[in-house]
C-alpha cells in the first residue's frame, strides 16, 4: 500500500471517532501544522525525481483536499453538538419569581371624572367640553354676571396679560352658553373640566375640577333638579339613604338659586355620608335665568330647565377620605400610589369604594 494511502486510511478513521474540539486540534495540527505529515511532505515535493513528482503531487493534493474536508465536517459536527448540549442544560426555570413592573395609577379626580360621567350617561346626559381659557363674555356677561359684580374682581378671576378680555374660566358655567348657542333645546349635558381662581388653602387651589349639569326642555322644573341630585349623590356615595339640604342662595346665572349640603357624620375618624347632623356644601345649582337663555338663543317662554355645579376635587376628597387638596396637584408619585387607581379596575360604574 502507498503512504499516501495508508495515511489516509490512518486519518480517515480517526476522524471519523468521538472527538471533541481539542482532539480535533490536535489532528488537525498533526497534519497541517508547520511540520504537520501533509505540509512536511509538500516541503519535500522537490527532492522527488521528475517522473513520479508529477503524480505523487497530484495523490497529495488529492488527500490535503479529502481530509481538510473531513476535518470541516467533523468541526461542523462538533459544534452543533455544543449548541444542542447548551440548550438542553440551559432549560428555563419556571420556579424564577417574575420581574416586576412599574404600574401606572389612575389620578382620583380622573378616576371620579369617569365615575361621575357614567352615572350622569345612565339617566341621558351626555358630555360637553370648553375652552379652559375663556372671554369675559362666556364666563361673566352671557352668564347674566354684570359688569360690576365681585366675581369679575382681579382678586379672583386670573385674567391673561394684556388682555382685558380673556382669562382663565373661574367655572364651567360658560360651557352651558357654548352647548346652547351650538345646539337646539332640549338639552341634558354635563361638563367636566379645569377651572381657576386666585385662592390657595388646604381646601383650595388655584386650579380645581368643575361638573357642570345643564337640562333644558319644555318643562323641567325645581322637582327635577332635586330627583336628579338625590340619585346623583346616592350613585356616587354608595349609600342608600342620603340627607340633602337646598339652602337658599344667589347665583347671578339662576333663578332660584340653591347651595346643596350633604348630611354626614365622623365615626371612628372616618367620614359617613348619608348620617348624622352634620352639613357639607357640595354644589350650587338653580333654575337658569330668563336672560341666560336669551343670550343662548333659546325663548325663555318656550323652555326652561336646572344648572347645577359641582366641586369634583372635594367629591374625590369626600369619598375617598383625602383631606388635603393641594396634595392632588403636586406630582408626588407616593401619594399617587397610595391614591391612585388600578387603570384595570375601570370604573363602568361607581365601583370606586368597593375596590
Ligand atoms: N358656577 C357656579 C360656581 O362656580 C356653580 C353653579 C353652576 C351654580 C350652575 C348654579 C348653576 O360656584
Amino acid at each position: 500500500m502507498s503512504e499516501i494511502k495508508k495515511i489516509k486510511e490512518q486519518y480517515t478513521s480517526k476522524l471519523d471517532e468521538l472527538l471533541d474540539q481539542n482532539k480535533l486540534n490536535i489532528i488537525k495540527t498533526e497534519l497541517f501544522g508547520k511540520n504537520g505529515i501533509i505540509s512536511t511532505r509538500f516541503k519535500q515535493l522537490g527532492s522527488i525525481n521528475e517522473k513520479e513528482r508529477k503524480s505523487y503531487a497530484t495523490e497529495l493534493n488529492l488527500l490535503k483536499n479529502e481530509l481538510q474536508e473531513l476535518i470541516s465536517k467533523k468541526n461542523e459536527e462538533i459544534q452543533n453538538e455544543e449548541i444542542n448540549k447548551k440548550l438542553n442544560n440551559d432549560k428555563i426555570d419556571v420556579t424564577l419569581p417574575g420581574r416586576s413592573y412599574f404600574a401606572g395609577k389612575i389620578h382620583p379626580v380622573s378616576q371620579v371624572i369617569d365615575e361621575v360621567t357614567s352615572i350622569f350617561s345612565e339617566i341621558g346626559f351626555s358630555v360637553e367640553e370648553g375652552p379652559d381659557i375663556e372671554n369675559e363674555y362666556y364666563n361673566f356677561s352671557a352668564l347674566n354676571t354684570p359688569d360690576n359684580h365681585p366675581a369679575r374682581d382681579m382678586h379672583d378671576t386670573f385674567y391673561l396679560e394684556h388682555s382685558k378680555d380673556l382669562l382663565l374660566r373661574t367655572h364651567t358655567s360658560p360651557v352651558q352658553i357654548r352647548t346652547m348657542l351650538k345646539g337646539k333645546p332640549p338639552f341634558k349635558i354635563i361638563a367636566p373640566g379645569r377651572t381657576y381662581r386666585h385662592d390657595s388653602d388646604q381646601t383650595h387651589s388655584p386650579m380645581f375640577h368643575q361638573l357642570e349639569g345643564l337640562h333644558i326642555d319644555k318643562n323641567i322644573n325645581m322637582g327635577h333638579l332635586k330627583g336628579c341630585l338625590y340619585y346623583f349623590v346616592k350613585k356616587f356615595f354608595e349609600v342608600d339613604k342620603v340627607k340633602i339640604r337646598f339652602r337658599p342662595s344667589h347665583f347671578p346665572f339662576t333663578e332660584p338659586s340653591a347651595e346643596v349640603d350633604i348630611g354626614y357624620k365622623i365615626q371612628d375618624g372616618k367620614i359617613k355620608i348619608g348620617e348624622g347632623d352634620k352639613w357639607l356644601e357640595i354644589l350650587g345649582c338653580g333654575m337658569v335665568h330668563p336672560n341666560v337663555l336669551k343670550n343662548a338663543k333659546v325663548n325663555p317662554k318656550q323652555f326652561q330647565g336646572y344648572a347645577f355645579g359641582v366641586g369634583i376635587d372635594r367629591l374625590a376628597m369626600l369619598k375617598y377620605g383625602i383631606n388635603d387638596l393641594r396634595a392632588f396637584f403636586e406630582s408626588d408619585i407616593r401619594w399617587l400610589e397610595f391614591y391612585g387607581f388600578d387603570p384595570l379596575d375601570i370604573p363602568t360604574n361607581y365601583r370606586g369604594l368597593s375596590r
